[in-house]
């Protein structure tokens, strides 16, 4: 397969999606969307959505309801994007080549653009179309999943570990901990999801989960040492960030090479922990190898 290909088809996909989804600007309330709009049209890789796609689809065809599902991924994930770059939380300036949400909409609107997306993540997984078309008790399990990598065992807590460490040296243990949490549970929620769409087999789903917790994993590795070796340019974020932040970070506690060697273990254990599925997991195998290779 081309994975290059691959990532373009679903990407249409997503973004197609994402428009069909977002509220349009009208009204009282067209600049809080447009604020919502900004950084959701801002041009992300789409990660999270395309791996749900692709762990429903190494099971069968796609199944009902795998695009919305897929997409609310990337409101929580944008929202998290937009609070991550707040003043109080990491203060950036740059995001997805664009400036970011609160330089360009101010602060407030931008705090609410994000709890905007946040919600509708939840009010597009519980709609009763999407209820119709799935079955309530897959439904139910899947807003279960989002709310608990997206809340403070996940996403969230994560970032509050994050912003506490700064300044601080970590033990590796909660320096792993970290990562999974911030950047890895949404990343293991979005294979589940499509796991639970495929309708997957306990035993199948704990290989979705194991491969999900790998490549979370790896993904923030990488995403450490793009800031130091790649450029604001290229990465579309400021270069650079984590040491002027002093942020907990893998190259900051292993150097740049033995983190390497971390984040490659952590691929070839995600492509391991799909031994047992067959060739219609391969785009997911491909992801996990890109994700270290990518350079933004
Ligand atoms: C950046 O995520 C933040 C992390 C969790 C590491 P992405 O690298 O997926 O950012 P976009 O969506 O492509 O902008
Ligand atoms: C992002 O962590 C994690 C989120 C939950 C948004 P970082 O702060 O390291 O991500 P970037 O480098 O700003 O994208
Ligand atoms: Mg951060
Ligand atoms: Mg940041």
């Amino acid at each position: 397969m081309d994975l290059k290909v691959y990532l373009q088809e679903k990407r249409l996909l997503v973004e197609q999606t994402l428009q069909e989804i977002m509220l349009k600007p009208e009204g009282l309330l067209a600049d809080h969307i447009k604020a919502m709009s900004y950084s959701l049209f801002a041009g992300g890789k789409r990660v999270r959505p395309i791996l749900c796609m692709a762990a429903a689809e190494s099971l069968g065809p796609p199944p009902a309801g795998l695009l919305p599902v897929a997409a609310s991924l990337e409101f929580i994930h944008t929202y998290s994007l937009i609070h991550d770059d707040l003043p109080a939380m990491d203060n950036d300036d740059l995001r997805r080549g664009k400036p970011t949400s609160h330089i360009v909409h101010g602060e407030a609107q931008a705090i609410l653009a994000g709890d905007g997306l946040l919600t509708m993540a939840f009010e597009i997984l519980s709609s009763p179309e999407l209820g119709s078309a799935i079955g309530a008790e897959k439904q139910l399990r899947l807003i279960h999943i989002l709310a608990g990598s997206a809340g403070p065992r996940g996403m969230v807590g994560g970032q509050a570990i994050d912003i506490a460490a700064e300044g601080k040296e970590l033990d590796f243990a909660t320096l792993r901990a970290l990562h999974s949490c911030k950047t890895g549970a949404l990343i293991t929620a979005a294979v589940q999801m499509g796991a639970v769409l495929g309708k997957a087999s306990p035993s199948q789903f704990q290989a979705f989960t194991d491969y999900g917790r790998q490549v979370g994993l790896a993904f923030q590795i990488v995403d450490d040492l793009l800031n130091v070796e790649g450029t604001t340019e290229q990465l579309g974020k400021k270069a650079g960030s984590d040491a002027e932040l002093e942020k907990a970070t893998y190259p900051a506690f292993f150097g740049l090479e033995e983190t390497r060697q971390k984040a490659q273990a952590a691929i070839a254990a995600a492509i391991t922990a799909l031994d047992s599925l067959d060739q219609k997991a391969d785009p997911l195998r491909e992801i996990a190898n890109y994700i270290y290779y990518r350079k933004r």
